[in-house]
């Protein structure tokens, strides 16, 4: 049980008390100048579990992102994601301003793309069209509440892609959330893209990182970009420590905050003011809307030591995660039932 309930994001978590002893013990060394064996470490461990040749620690999954998008792509080249993707919303134009690249956005249902859609945007390289040189995907789909899309999905949209000449990154920040949900492997899903990011720093409870993972020469090319934006790190072997005890122990738990999210969302769907869809709760995500201002829930909820967001003018987002537990759920549901109920 915590004092304070923090629902806001996955990204909240603290390093556990193994993460916190494997930084202090870490091995470190310049990974610029290739010599952090920690980082090695974790990037041999990321690559054989994504099933890919290499994989490469950067500081975010933004920049893993980034990177993968400009590494795929010349300036001019037409991408495709979802209008909702997280490299879309949240990454400051980062496909545009860093890669240069024409966005070009299809819808999902639920997250799930549909195959006819993006299909039909492909456009080939002619003397007047840019030509399209990637496809963006991501799984679990965060602005479709954790959505997972179905891996048969990514067997379609891969097979469509190679077939026309356009590779497929995936922004799989919370893919392991996906294949725990799922029943697939990561390296399932994997398979089903040139480019795999994952974040580390999310549901895995590390305190920094992603890792990107492709062949060996796309990774040779991405550190370069790496180092072109600024995101070459020196003894960050400490944190890739971090990495190695996540993908160790952190991942089978995911399970428990997707069934921590499931009891969440049955326990506040019926509450009066609040519309929830308990379809599009699927892993560590719940999103719902609310009769009044979203801004207002949420402060009534603060006063309540329950912390979550306000993603839109009656739009609530509550992400669960290895720092709440079952009984800290239990008060959360308590607290929107008492803060849905105060008089104006
Ligand atoms: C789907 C998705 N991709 C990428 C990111 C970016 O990760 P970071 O915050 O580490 O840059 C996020 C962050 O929430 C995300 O949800």
């Amino acid at each position: 049980m915590h004092a304070m309930i923090d629902l806001r994001s996955d990204t909240v978590t603290r390093p556990t008390p193994e993460m916190r002893r494997a930084m202090a013990e870490a091995e470190v060394g310049d990974d610029v100048l290739g010599d952090d064996p920690t980082i090695q470490r974790l990037e041999e461990m990321a690559a054989a579990r994504l099933g890919k040749e290499a994989a490469l620690f950067v500081p975010s999954g933004t920049m893993g992102n980034n990177i993968a998008i400009k590494t795929h792509t010349r300036p001019g080249d037409e991408i495709l994601l979802d209008r909702e993707a997280h490299s879309m919303c949240y990454e400051v134009g980062g496909p545009a301003a860093l890669a240069g690249a024409l966005t070009r956005q299809f819808r999902s249902h639920r997250g799930v793309p549909d195959l006819r859609e993006i299909e039909e945007s492909i456009v080939p390289a002619t003397l007047h069209a840019p030509g399209t040189a990637l496809i963006v995907l991501e799984n679990t789909h965060n602005r479709a509440g954790g959505a997972v899309i179905p891996l048969s999905i990514h067997r379609e949209i891969y097979a469509m892609a190679r077939s026309r000449g356009v590779r497929v990154h995936l922004d799989g920040a919370r893919l392991f959330n996906a294949a725990v949900a799922s029943g697939h492997s990561a390296a399932e899903f994997a398979a089903q893209a040139d480019s795999v990011s994952f974040c580390l720093s999310k549901g895995l409870g590390c305190p920094v990182g992603s890792v990107l993972c492709g062949t060996r020469a796309f990774i040779e090319q991405a550190r370069r970009v790496r180092k072109l934006l600024g995101g070459g790190m020196r003894q960050a072997g400490v944190l890739a420590a971090c990495g190695i005890v996540a993908l160790q122990t952190m991942v089978d738990r995911l399970a428990e905050d997707h069934r921590n999210a499931r009891i969440l969302a049955e326990g506040i769907a019926d509450l009066p003011g609040i519309s929830l869809d308990l379809l599009t709760v699927q892993t560590n995500m719940v999103y719902c809307d609310t009769q009044r201002p979203a801004e207002e829930i949420v402060a009534r909820l603060q006063e309540r030591q329950v912390l979550c967001l306000a993603l839109g003018a009656n739009r609530i987002r509550l992400v669960t995660h290895h720092d709440v537990d079952r009984e800290d759920i239990e008060r959360a549901i308590r607290a929107f039932e008492s803060a849905l109920c105060q008089q104006t």
